[in-house]
């Protein structure tokens, strides 16, 4: 017998990476989808096989249903997720964990109560060429970190989103909340977090809506873009960039200075991982291209969450880690 799943929120993420990655786990045996516009639940349920239900209720009461992706907007996770912890399932939370810390830490205090897995989806951990980064930082091959720059910027999620407009969630305070920061920016957070074995504790920045305009044509209620200084526990020094304005190729990069070299990860479109040493040589790194908007491969997060429940063991990305890059995403803000 395998393991039945259900989906909150149908949109793009859910379409693009959820789906079809447990429709690909052989541990899966049921998709079941739910959302609050019941025409989107169907249209998924059309595509990947599996059944949509019309309330959250008949997902979470249903004893047979064992784990719940939550796929909805950022407003929502904090509820549907604590929701669904508190019906005994385990979550796979979409990033960010919640809109605000506050919110962040009644989605943790439900996972105490229950004793069920919550996993975030910070899926950028997952990438051969940040596994094998991790790695090599681990053994220290380069010696201790010194410092880094990360980037994460795109054209926006007004391409992306099931509602391809500029009158997008993405762009509301009120169901966003953070804009780029938390959209982009906690993907690079939280790889900085893990890639370093730190966290970062000290923030300087600047924010702004440069560009992006809602659908009356004003500015946007959130940032379209952020730029940081960026200094971590252990007292390596960083800056990051992260836009919803890139108006070209996607920037997913990531350089990290070491004591005996550099790592250079998706930075030449070309070559997912440099390693170049001080000594004046360089390996390249041949691995598939990361995860785009555009280039969807599986990134290993479903087949992650679906193993720690099967072996009951800690997801690979906890609700601790996930709340320790959103309080960055706030310090970022100012909040
Ligand atoms: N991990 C990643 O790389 C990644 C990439 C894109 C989006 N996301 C995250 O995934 C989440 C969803 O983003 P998306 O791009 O799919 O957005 P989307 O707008 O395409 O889809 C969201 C869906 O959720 C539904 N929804 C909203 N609130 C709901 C509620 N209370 N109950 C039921 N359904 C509800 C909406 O009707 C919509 O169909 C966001 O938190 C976003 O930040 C993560």
């Amino acid at each position: 017998m395998g393991i039945k799943v259900g989906i909150i929120g149908c949109g793009s993420i859910a379409r693009f990476r959820h789906a079809p990655e447990y429709k690909a786990n052989p541990h899966v045996e049921e998709i079941i989808f739910f959302d609050r516009r019941p025409e989107r639940a169907e249209c998924l349920a059309n595509e990947f096989g599996g059944r949509a239900v019309k309330t959250d209720e008949e997902l979470l009461n249903d004893p047979s249903i064992v784990a719940i992706s939550d796929c909805s907007s950022n407003d929502a996770h904090h509820i549907n997720t604590t929701k669904a912890l508190l019906s005994g399932k385990h979550v796979l939370c979409e990033k960010p964990l919640a809109n605000s810390v506050m919110h962040a830490e009644v989605i943790l205090e439900a996972e105490r109560i229950s004793g069920k897995k919550l996993m975030v989806d910070h899926n950028q951990r997952f990438t051969k060429a940040h596994q094998k980064a991790k790695e090599i930082l681990d053994k220290k091959e380069l010696g201790e970190v010194l410092t880094f720059k990360t980037s994460f910027g795109h054209q926006g999620p007004e391409s992306w989103g099931v509602n391809k407009s500029n009158s997008t969630w993405f762009f509301k305070k009120e169901r966003s909340h953070s804009g780029v920061a938390g959209d982009l920016g906690i993907h690079k957070i939280d790889l900085i977090h893990y890639l370093l074995d730190d966290e970062i504790e000290d923030v300087h920045s600047f924010h702004g809506a440069l560009d992006k305009v809602d659908e009356n044509g004003l500015p946007i209620e959130v940032c379209d873009n952020v730029v940081c200084a960026l200094k971590t526990r252990k007292g390596r020094l960083g800056t990051a960039s992260f836009s919803w304005t890139y108006y070209g190729s996607e920037d997913n990069s990531t350089v990290i200075y070491c004591q005996k070299g550099i790592l250079k990860i998706y930075n030449d479109p070309d070559v997912p991982l440099v390693v170049e040493k001080k000594d004046g040589s360089i390996k390249k790194y041949e691995f598939e291209s990361i995860q785009t908007n555009n280039n969807q491969t599986n990134t290993g997060v479903i087949n992650a969450f679906i193993d720690s429940i099967i072996h009951d063991v800690k997801p690979l990305v906890t609700g601790e880690q996930a709340i320790a890059s959103l309080r960055i995403v706030e310090k970022i803000l100012g909040s």
